[in-house]
């Protein structure tokens, strides 16, 4: 009998320790890098942090610590008091209609507002992004004047993509980013959208070779047989015949190498699924590169 009854108790509290382990869950904390971050990047950067000189009320979105320094009006999160933060404020109007950020577009949705709300009131906090960034670097870009260099995004639906030019120490001569949001259609690709770096100038002082570095963080899952495909320099400037690398981003293995045509068709086809980058370099010693994914769908 005694026995009986401490088996029973002993299922209990194996049943009220899964009670309590599920609590915490239903009520998790509002992440910062995956919630809130992408909310402030496809809607805020624009006038906010997209590149060093667009701080509009000399606030920077881009990153937490940036949030953290706040703007001309000081802070703009008083951890664990939304209303009191101006952060909250502006978003969801309590600073009136006419300020209500994002200035000149349509407002968050309330479910957007209320992840703001909830991460400022659980704290503010930081925590480590593991949402996916893909990099794609080129160790060399020629700018050459006055040619305006075009960098390309084509990405599935939505994501934020920045570019940067940084020379050989490594100091960034240039910042930008873009959301990504207008999805299209062309022929044979799928859902994209595009980003792309006009008409950009080189700097008096910026050297003739550059390193260029695109980042895409924040995409949406994409559709099934999407292809995420990020390119940099200017395709005018392929001349010749190109020698291509393909790299696998998982243990960054070389899979192949060739010369002739790029053809991407062909290596979606041929590779196992996964991320790759294509690296090509002509005979004059101009770099470009796509990221690209291939599937299993043909
Ligand atoms: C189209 C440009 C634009 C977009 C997009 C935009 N803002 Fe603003 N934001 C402004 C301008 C302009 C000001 C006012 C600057 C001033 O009056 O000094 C401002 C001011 C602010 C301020 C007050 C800072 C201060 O000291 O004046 C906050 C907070 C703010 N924005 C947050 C946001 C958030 C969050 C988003 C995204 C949901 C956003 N903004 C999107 C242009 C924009």
């Amino acid at each position: 009998m005694r026995h009986a009854l401490r088996r029973i108790s002993i299922e209990l509290l194996a049943f009220f320790a899964c009670v309590f382990a599920s609590v915490p869950s239903a009520a998790q904390a509002v992440s910062f890098s995956r919630e809130v971050a992408p909310i402030l990047a496809l809607n805020c950067h624009a006038c906010h942090g997209a590149n060093p000189e667009s701080v509009a009320g000399g606030l920077s979105t881009r990153t937490w610590r940036d949030l953290k320094k706040g703007s001309n009006l000081g802070r703009v999160i008083v951890p664990g008091n939304p209303s009191r933060s101006p952060l909250y404020q502006f978003v969801s109007g309590a600073r009136g209609e006419a300020t209500q950020m994002p200035l000149g577009g349509p407002p968050l949705t309330l479910e957007q507002t209320e992840t703001i709300r909830k991460w400022i009131l659980d704290g503010a906090a930081e925590d480590a992004d593991t949402s996916p960034i893909y990099r794609i670097g080129l160790p060399s870009v020629r700018l050459e004047r006055p040619t305006p260099v075009r960098f390309a995004a084509r990405i599935p639906v939505t994501a934020y993509v920045e570019l940067e030019l940084v020379d050989s120490r490594g100091r960034s001569l240039y910042r930008e980013g873009g959301a990504v949001k207008k999805a299209r259609e062309p022929a044979g690709i799928g859902v994209i959208g595009e980003w792309i770096v006009w008409n950009l100038r080189r700097g008096s002082d910026w050297p003739e070779h550059l390193r260029a570095l695109l980042t895409v963080r924040y995409a949406a899952p994409e559709p099934e047989n999407a292809v995420l495909v990020v390119g940099a320099g200017e395709p005018q400037f392929y001349e010749g015949e190109s020698e291509i690398q393909i790299v696998a981003m998982s243990g960054n293995r070389t899979v192949a190498k060739l010369r002739g045509t790029p053809s991407l068709d062909h290596w979606k086809r041929e590779l196992t699924p996964g991320w790759y980058t294509m690296h090509s370099k002509d005979n004059r010693g101009n770099e470009g590169a796509v990221l690209f994914r291939a599937g299993t769908s043909r």
